[in-house]
């Protein structure tokens, strides 16, 4: 009896290591106390997490990750063109789920956050609910969601928002909305450090057309898009934007557009939130390189600033690694990406209007010194397995790591002659840049 129990309890503990659903306990995840990308991961009653095209939110020291939440039938379907025929894979609407954790490791099923409950004719169960992003409003106190909102043959490309007083809601659906007239695909929200707030859609006029970013800015209470948005990226057709900020440089990190197929992952950095966008090229290094040019077989959906003692400058990007023929089978790869910067000049004062302070400047309390710096190199490498706490051991102190400045990836001299370099402050999304 004792052996059989034995046996069982060993049989049970290879199952969970080998990432099987649905063991009770500890997780495979929590046992490494490690993040280890590309497997199930299971919350703490054992349940396979099902969060993805996912985001976080840290509010009161804890992490709350937001996702899609995919445990139904995969189905197959396909847009009818006069001459060809294109297939592609999807999932009927659950909702949102919503987990909570307080060190990224171990994670608690806080439910559906937003349910697809068909009380809107977006949340029936034959639409799309992707990449929901979360921010809380201190004026208002309340927790915003915007969701990527569509029907089963991705025609509508509209954004949806919904309100909740708790960040594991349940959220209150308001309607969806094309934002500032455009077609939205990916998206994802930016908070500026004053507060204000921001929405980065991979729009297009038609739906053929190439995408390009816009940058929108919220209303106050971060429930409204407001006119007038920035194109911050020409018809690149990149999708998935993450834009984070470190040290006052801009970084955003996109992928390319091939459905749930892996790609190469392009970064573009920028002293200001509106541009002018640099771009970097793929920041993927490191083993295994056969790996860099689909992203370590993933699509980057989020960052998460890292705090691990002594180790500045590193993020926590979350990515998916979609299985298009049976997406809820969906694992999550999250690995750590290192900016190291220059200093070019090492302290300046500056005027808070951003002039360089003058030597009789009567206020001196107008000015703020500032270390102006570079971009030296981003770097996103893959780990099997590895402590978001500490352990970094990224880039700057690894030996293997090539030092010197990262290649600038620059685009093609017809591409420039034809939209510029890169941004040219507000423009009109019908200025009819788009057409191939
Ligand atoms: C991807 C997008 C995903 C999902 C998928 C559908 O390009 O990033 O969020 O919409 O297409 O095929």
């Amino acid at each position: 009896m004792l052996m059989s129990l034995a046996l069982s309890t060993t049989v049970t503990v290879l199952l969970c290591l080998l990432g099987f659903r649905k063991c009770s306990g500890a997780s495979a995840w929590t046992l490494k106390g490690k993040i280890v990308s590309g497997e199930h991961w299971l919350d703490d009653e054992g349940g396979i997490i099902q969060a993805h095209g996912g985001s976080m939110l840290f509010h009161n020291q804890t992490y709350f990750w937001y996702g899609e939440n995919k445990d139904a039938p995969t189905e197959w379907r396909s847009w009818k063109m006069p001459d060809q025929e294109w297939w592609y894979t999807r999932t009927p609407a659950l909702g949102i789920s919503c987990y909570s954790s307080s060190d990224l490791l171990n994670w608690h099923n806080e439910g559906m956050a937003l349910k697809a409950d068909g009380s809107h004719e977006d949340l029936e169960a034959g639409q799309t609910l992707e990449r929901p992003r979360v921010l809380y409003n201190n004026l208002t106190q309340q927790f915003v969601m915007w969701v990527h909102v569509d029907d089963a043959g991705y025609s509508l490309c509209r954004l949806g928002m919904a309100v909740s007083a708790a960040p594991t809601g349940p959220f209150r659906y308001q309607g969806s909305m094309q934002a500032n007239d455009q077609r939205n695909g990916d998206f994802t929200l930016f908070k500026e450090d004053n507060g204000t707030a921001y929405v980065v859609t991979a729009s297009q006029k038609q739906s053929m057309d190439p995408r390009f970013m816009l940058l929108h800015e919220l209303s106050i209470d971060f429930q409204r898009v407001l006119p007038n948005p920035f194109r911050i990226l020409p018809p690149l057709d990149r999708e998935s934007p993450v834009l984070f900020k470190y040290e006052a440089h801009y970084f955003l990190l996109t992928s390319g557009s091939t459905f749930w197929s892996p790609n190469a992952a392009e970064i573009f950095t920028a002293r200001a939130l509106e541009g002018p966008y640099a771009s970097w090229g793929n920041p993927c290094h490191g083993e295994p390189m056969d790996q860099h040019g689909i992203t370590f077989s993933s699509q980057a959906s989020f960052a998460i600033p890292l705090q691990a003692p002594g180790a500045p400058g590193h993020f926590l990007i979350m990515a998916d690694r979609w299985q298009s023929n049976d997406l809820k089978e969906s694992t999550y790869v999250w690995l750590p990406l290192h900016i190291s910067l220059r200093v070019q000049k090492p302290l300046q004062l500056v005027s808070k209007s951003g002039e360089a302070a003058n030597d009789d400047n009567e206020d001196p309390g107008q000015d703020e010194a500032v270390r102006l710096t570079a971009v030296r190199r981003i770097a996103l490498e893959w780990r099997s397995a590895w402590d978001p706490h500490s352990g970094l051991n990224l880039p700057g102190t690894s030996l293997k790591y090539r030092e010197g400045r990262s290649r600038v990836h620059r685009l093609p001299v017809a591409f420039v002659a034809r939209y510029g370099s890169y941004i040219h402050g507000p423009e009109p999304p019908d200025a009819g840049l788009n057409k191939g």
